[in-house]
Parts: structure tokens; C-alpha cells; sequence
């Protein structure tokens, strides 16, 4: 995708994945954090639920990491305007080698930057601290698409709770996005490129419509897991 294309389809998503205000609410409270632990997002984009967990949790900090400059440049401009700039980096660098250890690692809808969901969750293993929780969610194939090519290979549902079973998880919360929070995600990526004066935007936003209305609505799944590390 184009730069410029990219921005105007971050523009208007608070999330760049399909995840409700309430269960981004959800998830923040659920999680076992306490004055002191840190927080590390890998392929944390602008960083959004990365800074809702460490405004709901005082004395908390966080470490966003993605190779994005422009989605880190928001999340460090939202972090000023919350004042939590003070708790929290963002660091521009491949979340597949990126070395720490966090009492909560999240990873949401950023395992390609490993390379899939098996490799991401044995990394995200080495990175969580016992005791600590692991927050993964990511896209899965319902069924299998009609045309496969549009969004490529992934799990079924089954394979990736498997996979996290295999990296030594055990799983604590394992939820689905609805369809609602599905359409209200294509629809605001649309939306800017729809608003824009770029033809060529506006084209691309017709084909992403096309697509998901006829391709991957109701057959691509995202789920949301809550994992256990070994020994916790
Ligand atoms: C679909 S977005 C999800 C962003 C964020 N987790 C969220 O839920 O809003 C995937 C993110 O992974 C980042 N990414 C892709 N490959 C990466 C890599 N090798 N290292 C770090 N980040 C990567 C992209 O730049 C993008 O911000």
C-alpha cells in the first residue's frame, strides 16, 4: 500500500484492528498489572491500547515497538496530550529481534512481523516475565475464502489455540471481534480514503469495500487471547 494511503486509512481508526471501545475497556481492566510492571507492545502501531492500559494503571510503564516512524510519531504525540510521556517510549525497530522482558507483552494483529502466529508466540514466551500475562490477537480463517489471495494463508481457529498451547501457554480469555466491530473497522479504514480528493484513493477504498463485502466478511475471524506464560 502507498504511504500516502496508508495515512488516510490510519486516519480515522482509534484501533488498527477490528476492537470495540468496550472491549478495549474489557481487556485494560482484566489485565493483572500493579504499580511498578511494564508494558511492552510489539508492532504496537500508534500505541493506542499500549496508552489506555498505562493511563488506567498509575505508575506503570510501557515500551511501544514498531517499524512504522509515522504510526509511532502519533503515539508519541497522543502520549504528550495524555500526559503519560513520561511512562512510556516508542521505539522504531523489528519487533521480531526487539530484546526485553515485560510483566504483560501484547501483540495485536503484528504476528506477520514474525513471520505468523507460531513464531510470534514462541518470541512473545522469551519476552513475558512469569506470573505475567501475554496479550495476542490475531486474524484466522472462519472458513476457507473463495479467493484465498486476498488476504493470503492463515490459521483456522483451532490451529491457533494450538499454537499457543505449543509455545507452553495456557489460555486465560479466548474471545472473538464481532461482525459490529468487524464493519465498524473496514468502514472507518475506508472512510478517509473515501473523503479524499486522490482518485485513485477513493478507487482503492471501492476495491477494499469490494472485498470485504464479498471475500472476507464473516470468514475472517480475529481473536483475542489472554495467555498464561509456563510457571504462572
Ligand atoms: C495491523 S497493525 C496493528 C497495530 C496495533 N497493534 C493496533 O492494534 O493498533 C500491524 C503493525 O505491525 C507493524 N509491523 C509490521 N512489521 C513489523 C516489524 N517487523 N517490526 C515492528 N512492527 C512491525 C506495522 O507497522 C503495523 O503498525
Amino acid at each position: 500500500m502507498r504511504d500516502s494511503f496508508r495515512h488516510l486509512a490510519h486516519a480515522s481508526l482509534t484501533f488498527n484492528a477490528p476492537l470495540s471501545e468496550e472491549r478495549a475497556g474489557a481487556l485494560v481492566a482484566s489485565l493483572p498489572i500493579s504499580p511498578g510492571h511494564h508494558v511492552l507492545d510489539l508492532g504496537c502501531g500508534w500505541g493506542e491500547l499500549l496508552l489506555r492500559t498505562l493511563a488506567a494503571h498509575p505508575a506503570t510503564t510501557g515500551t511501544g515497538v514498531d517499524s512504522e516512524r509515522g504510526a509511532l510519531d502519533r503515539g508519541v504525540r497522543a502520549a504528550a496530550e495524555r500526559s503519560l510521556h513520561g511512562r512510556i517510549e516508542f521505539v522504531e525497530a523489528d519487533a521480531a529481534t526487539f530484546v526485553d522482558r515485560a510483566d504483560i507483552v501484547t501483540c495485536v494483529a503484528a504476528s506477520h512481523a514474525f513471520g505468523g502466529a507460531g513464531v510470534a508466540l514462541r518470541s512473545l514466551r522469551e519476552c513475558v516475565i512469569p506470573g505475567g500475562r501475554v496479550l495476542f490477537a490475531d486474524g484466522f480463517w472462519e472458513q476457507t475464502p473463495e479467493q484465498l489471495e486476498v488476504i493470503g494463508e492463515l490459521p483456522n481457529r483451532d490451529a491457533l489455540r494450538a499454537a499457543a498451547e505449543d509455545a507452553g501457554f495456557r489460555i486465560e480469555q479466548d474471545d472473538l471481534s464481532t461482525l459490529a466491530e468487524w464493519d465498524a473497522f473496514e468502514t472507518a479504514w475506508r472512510s478517509g480514503l473515501e473523503a479524499s480528493d486522490d482518485r485513485e484513493a477513493r478507487r482503492f477504498a471501492a476495491t477494499r469495500r469490494k472485498q470485504y463485502e464479498t471475500v472476507y466478511r464473516g470468514v475472517l475471524g480475529f481473536a483475542w487471547f489472554v495467555l498464561v506464560p509456563p510457571g504462572g
